[in-house]
């Protein structure tokens, strides 16, 4: 009888460390996969975008470096003297400074995948 129960309880005793073995190493499973998947996702082809960017969105990642901080003297969004100075010539000519580049304002600001439309939305973020 000592016996059976011992047989029992060892049996029990071994399911259960079992199991608990087998959730452990699903949790694991699923943590190993996700920075994995995660990585995947990262260095992949980026997602084709939606639509066109918006200003701000190009704004922010192709303009900031210098338009944000005014490094290289760039005119800073807000700046509506500056702004005013420059739309003076009339908004498609800065816009086209814009595309073209001017002086240590490099072409397309950088933004080699950028639309002209794109690029409008961004001069309109900056000069508005
Ligand atoms: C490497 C730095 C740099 C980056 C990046 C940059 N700019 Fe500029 N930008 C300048 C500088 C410097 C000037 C001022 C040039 C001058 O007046 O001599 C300028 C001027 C301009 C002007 C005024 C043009 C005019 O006719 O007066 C516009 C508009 C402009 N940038 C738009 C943009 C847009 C839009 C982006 C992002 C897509 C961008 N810039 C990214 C440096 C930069």
């Amino acid at each position: 009888m000592k016996k059976a129960l011992f047989a029992i309880t060892l049996l029990a005793g071994f399911s259960i460390a079992h199991a608990a073995d087998d959730k452990q190493s699903r949790e694991d499973i699923a943590k190993n996969i996700q920075p994995v998947g995660q990585v995947h996702i990262g260095s992949g082809v980026p997602a084709a975008p939606a639509g066109p960017r918006s200003g701000e969105e190009v704004y922010k990642a192709s303009c900031f470096a210098c338009h944000g901080t005014g490094a290289m003297d760039a005119p800073k969004p807000g700046d509506s003297a500056q702004w005013e100075k420059r739309l003076g010539k009339g908004f498609d000519a800065v816009l086209q400074n814009a595309i073209n580049g001017f002086n240590g304002m490099p072409a397309r600001g950088t933004c080699a995948t950028c639309s002209d439309d794109e690029l409008k939305a961004a001069v309109e973020f900056l000069t508005k």
